[in-house]
């Protein structure tokens, strides 16, 4: 049988990983920038997570959602604390675009309600609702298509409030990005912000922070919609939470009522998924991780923003994006194989660094230099 052809492959196989560093089958090493999508969160290979999994996989690696499961407990009690929000509760899945999924669907379960409100640029996911609300018309399948979704301009306020208005009962939920990722690191402004908690609240609808790519820390804040002092109804998070185990959740106001059958997942809170979020917050705690993700994030960005040749920098913490003119459209690829740095890459030309969170100075420079010579080749 052949793999079903979806992916464009880098021409890299890696065999070994340790903290910002992989290595390919060559042993040739490579600074990770990326993260495979932001995934990577302590780093590769953290002697604590590995340690976690593995005993944890000597006990029980797996039982379904019928069981009691402590670990669920203690990764809920861990996450309230470090998120801020310990009257919140969670419910644990398996990806982001579940995540967001299952917050769409709470959504309208509470609300009685169909309409949802997302915004141009947006990537929610792939599932179903995640990807009727994600704004790219080339990976909607014609089942997928719905009325019930409608697209407004990010970050305008007065386009949300005359939206509101002309439709204020029939609005389920807006979904929104703290920071668009796939949309080239757009930050969402604080009035923005502000107003969506404002017309949420006079019309009963739902505030989803999507929290899948710019949460879990990297941007300084646990959240990254927490710089705008509102509060979301969910958070949805995902990719970091696991540094590579797959592990998501949603993060749920103590407004919403949970009853027997209304979520579900066979997958999801797993034993084993648990553990390895249990380790990476405890290593995020240990290891001071949001401090160090705004302390070498600020000095990226400083530094970045000195190059003549950038158009725009733009993120917080270790969330970025690089706008490069077209004439650059090479560079992202460039340094993968002259320089051996891993990067992403967004639309239009936006160089993507998704790090791990205790990237360290000397890494950050690595990456520096090199970008001062792809730019000057
Ligand atoms: C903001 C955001 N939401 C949701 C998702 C979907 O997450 P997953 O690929 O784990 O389903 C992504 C993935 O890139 C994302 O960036």
């Amino acid at each position: 049988m052949e793999l079903f052809n979806v992916y464009p492959l880098n021409p890299i196989q890696i065999e070994r990983a340790k903290g910002s560093c992989v290595w390919d089958e060559q042993g040739n090493q490579y600074l990770d920038l990326y993260g495979g999508h932001a995934v990577i969160s302590i780093g590769h290979s953290h002697p604590h997570y590995v340690e976690a999994l593995r005993s944890q996989l000597d006990k029980v690696g797996f039982y379904s959602n019928s069981i009691i499961n402590p670990l669920q407990e203690e990764l809920a009690e861990k996450l309230g604390r470090a998120c801020g929000k310990s009257d919140y509760r969670l419910f644990l899945v398996n990806s982001g675009a579940e995540a967001n999924e299952n917050a769409l669907k709470l959504a309208s379960f509470h609300t009685g309600r169909k309409r949802i409100i997302a915004f141009r640029g947006a990537f929610h996911g792939r599932t179903s609702l995640a990807v009727a609300v994600t704004d790219n018309p080339k990976i909607i399948a014609p089942v997928n298509q719905t009325d019930q979704v409608v697209f407004l301009p990010y970050n305008d306020v007065e386009a949300l409030q005359t939206y509101f208005s002309a439709h204020r009962d029939e609005i389920a939920a807006v979904i929104v990005e703290g920071i668009q990722g796939v949309g080239g690191i757009r930050e969402a402004s604080i009035p923005f912000l502000k107003a969506i908690r404002e017309q949420c609240d006079l019309s009963g609808a739902v505030f989803i922070a999507d929290s899948v790519q710019c949460g879990y820390g990297r941007t300084g804040d646990f959240f990254s919609h927490d710089y705008a002092g509102v509060l979301a109804d969910m958070y949805t998070t995902a990719k970091g939470m696991g540094n590579g185990f797959p592990i998501g959740g949603v993060i749920i106001s103590p407004r919403f009522e949970a009853s027997f059958g209304l979520l579900g997942t066979t997958f999801g809170g797993n034993h084993l998924a648990c553990a390895a979020a249990i380790a990476v917050l405890d290593v995020m705690e240990k290891e001071d991780l949001l401090a160090n993700a705004s302390t070498i994030g600020s000095y990226l960005k400083k530094e970045l923003a000195q190059f003549s040749r950038v158009s725009e920098v733009r993120g917080r913490g270790l969330m970025i994006g690089i706008e490069l003119p077209e004439d650059l459209a090479h560079v992202k690829k460039d340094l993968l194989i002259k320089n051996r740095i891993f990067t992403g890459e967004a639309k239009p030309n936006v160089v993507r660094l998704l790090p791990a969170m205790n990237l360290t100075k000397a890494h950050a420079d690595q990456f520096l230099q090199a970008f001062h010579e792809r730019l000057n080749a």
